[in-house]
């Protein structure tokens, strides 16, 4: 089955499990890739839309793996209950601070799992911040870049090692190895930032004035990052 470079990315950072859960499943296309795979046994798949969870069974069944998809239709991880034992918690395709709620309503379902992956799609420097306040490591990071850029989470329990501002904007590993993609990040940030301040270059308004030092000192912030990953 084809799937995008960005669904297939997630699907590498999940390990060899019996069961999975994957939140806000939309067409279920995470959960029968990896099954036809035999990456998992099988999966959870759940969604708060009852359309979701249309388009999620009439996959399952089209790729011959109803019986190993429990889908459920509900709100982010409340649909885990104690029964459950997944493995692995896949988050993806959701702006940051919606999974963030979705983990805030069942926090003991995201502290007891093995595995944890996330792909927010925006406010991913607040996510960062999140995991590590409720104690969740990061292991490590994976950017991609298909019609636009993403970033993946791959998180295990535990005590993370100290991370500066630029490590939540940009992910530690992203810095550490001078991420070619990261690189290409900042740049094309950088070029909004710029396009943004020229649109706004004769406009005097106070609230305005304020906008644009905002955008220059986070423009700076992204040169400094930008020139240290070009070194
Ligand atoms: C953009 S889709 C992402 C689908 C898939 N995970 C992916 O990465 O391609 C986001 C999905 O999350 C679902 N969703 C939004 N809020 C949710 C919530 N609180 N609980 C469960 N699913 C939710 C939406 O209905 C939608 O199907």
């Amino acid at each position: 089955m084809h799937i995008s470079q960005r669904l297939k990315a997630v699907a590498q950072c999940v390990p060899q499990c019996d069961l999975i859960a994957d939140i806000g499943t939309d067409h279920a296309y995470i959960p029968v890739y990896l099954i036809k795979k035999g990456t998992v046994k099988r999966a959870i798949g759940s969604d708060i839309s009852k359309g979701s969870i249309e388009k999620a069974r009439s996959n399952a069944e089209k790729f011959g793996c109803s019986d190993l998809i429990d889908l459920r239709c509900g709100n982010g991880l409340e649909i885990i209950n104690k029964y459950d034992s997944p493995e692995c918690i896949i988050i993806a395709g959701m702006g940051g601070m919606l999974a963030i709620e979705v983990m805030k309503k069942n926090i003991s379902a995201v502290k007891a799992v093995k595995r944890l992956i996330l792909q927010p799609q925006r406010d991913i420097d607040k996510v960062r911040i999140f995991l590590h306040k409720i104690g969740i490591k990061i292991l490590y990071e994976k950017m991609i870049k298909e019609d636009k850029f993403y970033t993946i989470i791959v998180c295990e329990q535990g005590k993370d090692c100290d991370y500066t501002k630029y490590d939540y904007w940009f992910g530690k590993n992203n810095i550490e190895e001078k991420n070619p993609i990261l690189k290409e990040y900042i740049s094309c940030e950088m070029n909004k930032m710029n396009r943004i301040l020229l649109s706004l270059e004769n406009n005097e308004k106070q609230h305005i004035i304020k906008r644009k030092k905002e955008i220059e000192k986070k423009y700076k912030a992204y040169e400094e990052v930008l020139m240290w990953l070009s070194k």
